[in-house]
């Protein structure tokens, strides 16, 4: 991946030498409802003048219909791979049972559906949909697949707040692509250069004369961007990743990496008629963040870096222009919006630290501290293994320790968290409520608190990882499960089987309750990968011992043969 990444960027020409009028920005179409009918698809978009490129979308050629949910509702949905290749689709931001979660685990190969159903437990506000595939993200992203889900509560009707979508609450996903000669969307390269708001490039929206709701999610594949806006006007921050903040904060500039969502209230009220941009001022981005000038120290920096004109400079995303205000327009910015109430750093159960830093499972590579390969506590992503084990109900701080040269946006399934220390100092105030993801700068480290309430599943496991799409790629990602300890019990019966130890350290022990005789066929990891299997028999065919000191902490399915019927015994290694 690395490697071939070097090749791909000498082939990236600059999109901007395209001829490229101004196009209107696209307004993802909503489904309502409580199921929601999904096609991963194929498809092909003109970009750019003339030129047609090959994408991926669902029930479209690019990005996915916005699903507008209640808080509360039991939703379906139906998600059939029209794709020639495996995928899966993940709930960013959403609080489901692992089972349902669409990480790496839930595969859905071609023309199969997979159905997960749910109840919307998360606050009013905007969280994402986006695909998840073992080292397969980055590349099903940037073809097109992604799209929004708007989490609404009765309340917000009240909070005074825009709330049409389309007329005065707009979704702007934000991303920028690198395009090869040959306009295909190219992945593990730093030149992408072009920039798409909801699939479009170039675009302008006319937004009426009053106060305005832009739902901001940065769906790049791995930049940030510091936005405000090109006639310098204030703006006021209404949520962070997971609902609402408890006042509007008023700003000038939001820094906003990859995964992150933020609704701002912007107020029009005196400028109709009159044209401005959303911007990214990136010349006053931090260095060490990807956009920013710089990033690394040499040796340890990018290959290419600078000669993406975006790395370090201001430049336009979307044009907005003022046009008439609707019939009862939202003419003043709220006062009050949700009262906020974190969780309790004097609730904690366990607090655990996690460690960004390179590592090198490619033989020959030098391992780089501004590209990676990067792991988390010294580990690169296993689909076997189970990295962090939590009981349920645990209150945990989470310490997020970033050795490297680059900034990392960490995400966590689940869960939502309260960023409570920031480089030994509390969080600025945008980052403040409820967030799943954090930007963690080169050399800091970030405190967050979590409770972990609601699922737990002893075979399934969630994923934490960086959000920059190529970083999670190659491996920095890991895994936790949660667990519900009053159910585990130290002896297991599986059928007419004891397992004992069960979790096991150094070995298990597999007897027949009845003292029949028994013989293996295989064992399995979870996600069905045969596992070399070093066994002892004891008791002539009636009891054997397996040992587990070279396997991954994981479960693993054991295949026995009793008579003329096949048992499978789930064994658990920690
Ligand atoms: Cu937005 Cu695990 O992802
Ligand atoms: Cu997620
Ligand atoms: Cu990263």
């Amino acid at each position: 991946m690395i490697l071939i990444k070097r090749i791909i960027t000498l082939l990236i020409i600059l999109p901007c030498s395209f001829l490229s009028a101004q196009n209107q920005l696209a307004i993802p179409s909503t489904l309502t409802g409580t199921t929601f009918n999904l096609s991963i698809q194929t498809g092909t978009v003109s970009f750019f003048n003339g030129t047609t490129t090959p994408t991926y979308g669902i029930n479209g050629a690019i990005l996915g219909p916005t699903l507008v949910v209640n808080k509360n509702d039991n939703v379906v949905l139906n998600l059939t791979n029209n794709l020639p290749v495996n995928t899966t689709i993940h709930w960013h931001g959403l609080h489901v049972p692992a089972m349902m979660d669409g990480g790496p685990h839930q595969i859905i190969t071609p023309t199969n559906t997979w159905s997960p159903s749910f109840k919307i437990l998360n606050n009013a506000g905007t969280y994402w949909y986006h695909p998840h595939g073992l080292g397969k993200t980055d590349l099903h992203v940037s073809k097109g697949i992604a799209g929004f889900i708007i989490v609404h509560e009765p309340f917000e009707a009240s909070l005074g707040v825009p709330l049409t979508y389309g007329v005065d609450d707009f979704p702007l996903v934000i991303q920028t692509k690198a395009f090869d000669v040959l306009n295909q969307i190219a992945i593990s390269t730093e030149m992408d250069t072009a920039i798409l708001v909801n699939g479009t490039y170039h675009p302008n929206l006319d937004i009426p004369a009053q106060i305005v709701r832009l739902r901001l999610l940065n769906g790049s594949s791995m930049r940030a961007y510091n936005f405000g806006f090109s006639n310098g006007m204030n703006f006021y921050q209404i949520t962070t990743d997971g609902g609402y903040k408890d006042v509007p904060v008023q700003m000038n500039r939001i820094l906003m990496a990859p995964g992150e969502r933020v609704d701002v209230l912007i107020d029009l009220s005196t400028l109709n008629g009159q044209s401005f941009d959303l911007m990214s001022f990136a010349s006053e981005m931090p260095n060490g963040i990807y956009g920013s000038a710089m990033v690394g120290v040499a040796p340890d920096t990018i290959m290419g870096y600078s000669e993406n004109h975006l790395n370090g400079n201001d430049f336009s995303i979307l044009q907005l222009n003022v046009v008439n205000p609707t019939t009862n327009p939202i003419t003043t910015i709220p006062s009050a919006l949700v009262p906020f109430s974190p969780y309790s750093p004097q609730d904690v159960n366990a607090t655990r630290i996690f460690e960004f830093d390179t590592i090198t499972t490619l033989p020959g590579m030098m391992p780089n501290l501004a590209e990676g390969q990067f792991g988390i506590n010294r580990k690169v992503m296993n689909m076997d293994s189970i990295n962090v084990r939590i009981p349920l109900n645990s209150t945990e701080i989470w310490t997020l320790i970033n050795k490297t040269h680059i900034a990392h946006p960490f995400h966590i399934h689940d869960m939502q968290f309260n960023v409570i220390e920031k480089n030994g100092t509390v969080p600025d105030v945008y980052e403040t409520g409820w967030k799943d993801v954090v930007l963690v700068m080169p050399h800091d480290s970030v405190k967050f608190i979590t409770k972990f309430t609601d699922f737990s599943d002893e075979m399934t496991p969630y994923m934490y990882h960086c959000h920059i799409l190529h970083h999670e790629d190659d491996g920095m990602m890991g895994t936790f499960i949660v667990y519900d300890s009053t159910n585990s019990l130290k002896i297991k019966e599986q059928g007419n089987f004891s397992i004992f130890p069960n979790p096991a350290i150094e070995e298990w022990v597999v007897k027949s309750i009845d003292q029949i005789d028994f013989g293996i066929i295989e064992m399995t990891s979870i996600s069905g990968q045969k596992v070399a299997l070093n066994f002892e028999k004891t008791n002539f065919n009636k009891e054997l011992r397996i040992d587990a000191r070279k396997l991954e902490r994981g479960y693993y399915f054991l295949k026995v043969k009793v008579g003329n019927s096949i048992q499978i015994l789930k064994l658990q290694k920690v």
